[in-house]
């Protein structure tokens, strides 16, 4: 842990410490043919994750936690590798591939920092994991060197107006006001755990992401479904129906 950047080793202590929250849940998405994403579960057919064509290619899951995300892959005749920062995220997804008679490769690494060969895959995807919990200076330049021209990059993350909105505890919801500056917005700590997230707002991730070598595709800002739930207290589902708590981005990386 010594040589880890600091924010890599507090996520890993703090990850371990909540893998088995993540067993029952990972368990639950394990078991479902049909994916579904983000705190609210909004099903693919809402919001389009997954390209159609993901036979054969070759996909990394940067922060894959309990692993289903790469089993939806593999189920769709993807090759599936899974990089963690958490060993216990990580047994409890050799677990599952166990139970549910799946296996492909999980590594246990930075996702800031694979240790993998350049342009190695076709689709690179997280859902809540790179995405947040590495620095995006970090991941997105090295999702586009693992990624081969062409290659698309997909991921959820909270969205910015969210992250203004809410509270540093997990039980003191998102407000109907602004409650921290958007200029500046980079890395979070919270007063009730020891991690930290990171979120950027929306014109430098689009110059990240540009310089990193990315065309961005599709920003899709997620409305949950009426009557949709979710185990988290940070956000109401009354907030969620009129401002986006999550949002999807998809880029692809430029052919040359
Ligand atoms: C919320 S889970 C994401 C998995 C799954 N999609 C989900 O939503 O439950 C977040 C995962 O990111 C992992 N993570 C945090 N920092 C990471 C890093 N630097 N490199 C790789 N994985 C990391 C954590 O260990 C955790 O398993």
């Amino acid at each position: 842990m010594a040589d880890l950047p600091e924010h890599v080793s507090r996520n890993r202590t703090q990850w371990d410490a909540w893998a088995a929250e993540y067993v029952r849940p990972g368990r639950e998405r394990w078991a479902s043919e049909e994916p579904s994403w983000g705190i609210w579960g909004v099903p693919e057919s809402q919001v389009e994750m997954l390209p159609a064509d993901l036979e054969g290619r070759d996909t990394i899951e940067l922060g894959c936690g309990t692993g289903y995300v790469s089993a939806w892959l593999a189920r769709r005749g993807a090759r599936p590798v899974g990089i963690d920062n958490s060993p216990a995220q990580l047994e409890t997804a050799r677990s599952f591939q166990r139970e549910f008679g799946l296996d492909f490769p999980l590594l246990h690494g930075n996702a800031e920092d694979v240790p993998l060969p350049d342009a190695s895959f076709d689709f690179a995807i997280s859902e809540y994991g790179a995405s947040i919990w590495c620095d995006p200076y970090e991941w997105i330049p090295e999702a586009a060197r693992l990624l081969r021209p062409g290659g698309r990059l997909v991921f959820l993350v909270n969205a910015p107006i969210l992250m203004l909105c809410m509270g540093d505890l997990e039980e003191d919801p998102a407000e109907q006001h602004l409650r921290r500056d958007y200029f500046g917005m980079h890395r979070f700590e919270w007063d009730d755990d020891d991690s930290i997230e990171f979120h950027l707002p929306h014109g430098e991730l689009i110059a990240l992401l540009r310089r990193s070598g990315f065309e961005v595709e599709e920003l899709r800002e997620i409305q949950p479904p009426e009557g949709s739930t979710t185990s988290y207290q940070y956000v109401t589902l009354d907030w969620a129906r009129r401002w986006p708590s999550e949002e999807l981005w998809k880029v692809r990386k430029a052919r040359r």
